[in-house]
């Protein structure tokens, strides 16, 4: 690499001036001009849709920019693709995993490194045992002969992060890397991060969550509609400060949930079993009642979640769905039945990625739609609308391809589409993960609306304040057990974490 000659230990190792960013008509990015240390690790935060992965990918050579230069080390340079920013050091760990998932964790981290080996001679005993060797030194722990697929989105995350840092490169830019991480991989991930940071590269770390930037971040940058709005030392800032910064006005106040008159068992689940994998598996959803299922990721929270809606069905136990025993062995039978699933992996399972908004948001009420078998565009135009407003989804037409949102406004319209369908029984899998702070309080409201008009639900959240805020029970899973059934009184942090950790059951017994 060559440097400019009037590169001192305080130019920047990246100056961008004058971002801007246009889709079609639609500048979503607009004179961001922002100065990366060497040895720092700095956070970006924002809004969903204020731009902060458009300028991650225009750092990572995945866009260009409409206007504003880029450089590096005070050298004016181009960025026209990965590929280019690979060979500046420049590394993305994209918001959305994009390994390859029929290729062992071992082949997946050696791609997209440049070999010196000719094709057809690889040296896959030397590969297996780089990739344990790099394994071992992160801490992670993934049999790396393992296709990709079948790791858990955590691990899948987990080995994109190896295979940043097994490319050497100075800027690594993490997009929400922390949010499919249980609180072990994520103190991983910080010691890792910290210690890159100590070897002089630098990190930009984009999340929602204050608590992870305070803990890891030396500054901050504050996006808000496509504008930088502050660079700041986190030091100098309060969360209250941040809040306002991001979102332009003060924060609603939320959490106070109005509380549901309690109804009659909607959801009763005995004995339910799928063995290796959950064992036991019995409680209640009353009507009006939101029922909280905390635990650790990897606890089988999600497995019962699977199990309930049909995707992979139970083994043993039973079901009874408002008073009637049944037997879910498909999602569509689930859905007849009145159970809603809003999916963990949203990104994943529930968009389709070549319609439209709208069309994704009314994908599961085709009955109200297309009343007689002929769509309604109208309808669906207005279901479509009313959502977008409820969520403040940021588009700039619901006819635009789903994929085009920014990642916190996908998950907001699959969201939508669930609520749409005014299931009896809602079953919420991380509702608000890669959902801004602005936004949870609508959502709350919303779950809120949904128990007073007399739906169960089963919120699935990895967020303590959230479930102890919202949740009229705690059951909390660890281990594929139900290690607990706490109250709203007896449902504390502690309480609930004490459930959650394997090791402390026998202490629990006791
Ligand atoms: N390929 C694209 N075509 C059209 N619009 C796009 C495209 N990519 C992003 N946008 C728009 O640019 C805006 C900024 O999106 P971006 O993904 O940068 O937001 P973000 O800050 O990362 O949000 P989140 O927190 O939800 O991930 C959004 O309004 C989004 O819809
Ligand atoms: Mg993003």
């Amino acid at each position: 690499m060559t440097n400019a000659a009037t590169t001192t230990a305080d130019t920047p190792l990246i100056s961008a001036r004058g971002i801007s960013k246009q889709f079609a008509a639609i500048e979503v990015l607009r004179d961001v001009d922002l100065d990366l240390g060497r040895g720092e690790i700095h956070a970006l935060l924002g809004e969903n849709g204020a731009g902060k992965s458009t300028f991650a990918k225009i750092l990572a050579g995945v866009h260009r920019p409409s206007r504003g230069s880029l450089a590096l080390n005070g050298t004016p340079v181009e960025v026209t693709s990965p590929i280019v920013a690979q060979k500046l050091g420049i590394t993305l760990i994209h918001q959305e995993p994009i390994s390859f998932p029929d290729l062992s964790v071992a082949e997946n981290l050696v791609l997209g490194r440049t070999g010196g080996s000719p094709l057809g001679r690889v040296p896959w005993a030397r590969i297996t045992r780089d990739a344990n060797q790099l394994m071992n030194l992160l801490g992670i722990r993934i049999d790396v002969t393992r296709p990709m697929r079948g790791l858990s989105i955590a691990d899948q995350q987990m080995v994109e992060i190896a295979r940043a840092l097994a490319s050497d490169s100075r800027l690594i830019i993490m997009d929400e890397p922390t949010a499919p991480l249980t609180p072990n991989e994520v103190e991983t991930l910080f010691g890792i991060a910290r210690r890159l940071r100590d070897e002089g590269r630098t990190i930009v770390f984009i999340t929602h969550r204050l608590e992870e930037v305070r803990a890891l971040c030396d500054r901050v940058t504050i996006f808000r509609d496509g504008s930088k709005i502050a660079t700041e030392e986190i030091g100098k800032l309060s969360d209250a400060d941040i809040i306002r910064l991001m979102i332009g006005r003060p924060l609603k106040e939320y959490m106070h949930k109005t509380r549901a008159a309690i109804g009659e068992v909607a959801l009763k689940v005995e004995g339910l079993t799928l063995p290796g994998v959950f064992s036991d598996i019995s409680f209640e959803v009353r009507k009006g009642e939101i029922v909280g299922l905390g635990g650790l990721v990897g606890a089988g929270r999600t497995d019962v979640a699977r199990a309930l809606f049909g995707v992979a069905p139970a083994t043993s136990g039973t079901v009874t769905i408002n008073g009637k025993a049944e037997v879910i062995t498909e999602p569509s039978q689930a859905i007849a039945l009145g159970l809603a699933f809003v999916p963990e992996d949203r990104a994943v399972a529930g968009i389709f990625r070549t319609l439209s908004v709208e069309e994704n948001i009314t994908a599961a009420v085709p009955g109200q739609i297309a009343p007689g078998g002929m769509i309604k565009r109208a309808l669906e135009r207005t279901l479509a609308q009313d959502s977008v407003r409820k969520l403040r989804i940021r588009l700039a037409s619901l006819r635009q391809p789903i994929g085009e949102l920014s990642g916190g406004n996908q998950q907001k319209a699959i969201l939508a589409r669930w609520l749409l369908t005014d299931p009896s029984v809602l079953i919420l899998d991380e509702p608000t993960r890669g959902i801004d702070i602005g936004v949870k309080a609508e959502f709350y409201d919303m779950i809120g609306e949904l128990a007073a008009a007399g739906r169960a639900i089963l919120l699935i959240s990895s967020e303590l304040p959230e479930l102890l805020a919202l949740c009229d029970r705690v059951l909390v899973m660890s281990e594929g057990r139900l290690t607990a059934n706490l109250s709203r009184a007896e449902a504390t942090q502690e309480s609930v974490m004490r459930a959650a950790v394997p090791q402390t059951r026998e202490t629990i017994a006791a």
